[in-house]
C-alpha cells in the first residue's frame, strides 16, 4: 500500500518537474529580446532603440528626487514634457528593502507616448541610496516596435523627469542637480528633449 503510494507521489513530481522545466525553457526564450539590464523592461521587437543610464543626484535624498520623479509622471500641475508634448503614465511603484544593505529601494513602471500619439514607449526606474549619501538611479526606457534611431528618445523619456530649471526643465517639487552617465545609451543630445 504505502510503497505503491510512494510510488505514485514520486511519479507525481517526475511530471511536474518536466512541466514546470518545459515552462520555464518556453519563458526564457521569450524573454531573450529584453536587454541583459535587469532594470530594462524589455521589448517584442529583437532590433529596438533603448536607453540605459546611471544617474547620481549629490547630497539629495531618493525621497525628494522620488517626490519630483513621480510628480511628472502624473503630470501633477498640468506640468508639460517639454519633449514634444509627451504623456506619461505611471503603471506602478513600489517600495522594498534590500535585504543586504537594509537600504530602502523605489521602484517605478512607466510608460511614455509621444506627443503625436503614435509610440509608446516603457520605462523602468530603480532608485537606492549610494555610500556617499547621493540617490543614484538606475533606469532604462526601450522602445516597443522595431526602431533603430531614435532621436535621443528613450534618453529624453528618462531626462526629463529629473532635468532642471537651470535648464528651462519646469520643476515641479524640487530642482535636481544630477550626473548622468550613460550605459547603454548612445543617442543622448539633450537639445532634443525641448522640443
Ligand atoms: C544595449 O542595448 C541593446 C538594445 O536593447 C541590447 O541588445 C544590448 O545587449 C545592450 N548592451 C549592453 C552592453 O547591455
Ligand atoms: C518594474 O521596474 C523595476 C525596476 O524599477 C523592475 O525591476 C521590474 O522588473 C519592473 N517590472 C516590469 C513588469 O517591468
Ligand atoms: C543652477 O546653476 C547654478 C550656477 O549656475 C548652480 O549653483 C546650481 O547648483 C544649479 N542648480 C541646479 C538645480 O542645477
Amino acid at each position: 500500500m504505502t510503497a505503491t503510494l510512494n510510488y505514485r507521489i514520486l511519479v507525481g513530481l517526475i511530471a511536474m518537474l518536466i512541466a514546470s522545466a518545459f515552462f520555464m525553457s518556453r519563458g526564457s526564450q521569450s524573454e531573450e529580446t529584453a536587454a541583459s539590464n535587469p532594470v530594462c523592461p524589455g521589448s517584442p521587437a529583437s532590433v529596438h532603440a533603448s536607453c540605459e543610464m546611471k544617474v547620481s543626484f549629490p547630497g539629495t535624498q531618493c525621497q525628494t528626487v522620488l517626490e519630483e520623479i513621480t510628480a511628472r509622471l502624473n503630470h501633477e500641475n498640468s506640468w508639460m514634457d517639454p519633449h514634444n508634448k509627451g504623456k506619461y503614465s505611471l503603471i506602478s511603484s513600489k517600495s522594498s528593502t534590500d535585504e543586504k544593505t537594509g537600504n530602502e529601494v523605489n521602484l517605478i513602471n512607466a510608460s511614455h507616448m509621444t506627443g503625436n500619439g503614435k509610440y509608446t514607449d516603457l520605462l523602468n526606474l530603480q532608485l537606492t541610496m549610494g555610500h556617499d549619501g547621493s540617490c543614484v538611479l538606475e533606469t532604462c526606457s526601450e522602445s516597443q516596435v522595431t526602431s533603430i534611431l531614435d532621436f535621443s528618445t528613450n534618453f529624453c523619456n528618462l531626462h526629463n523627469l529629473y532635468c532642471n530649471d537651470n535648464e528651462s526643465c519646469n520643476s515641479i517639487h524640487h530642482s535636481l542637480d544630477y550626473m548622468e552617465e550613460y550605459e547603454n545609451c548612445s543617442q543622448n543630445t539633450v537639445s532634443r528633449c525641448s522640443s
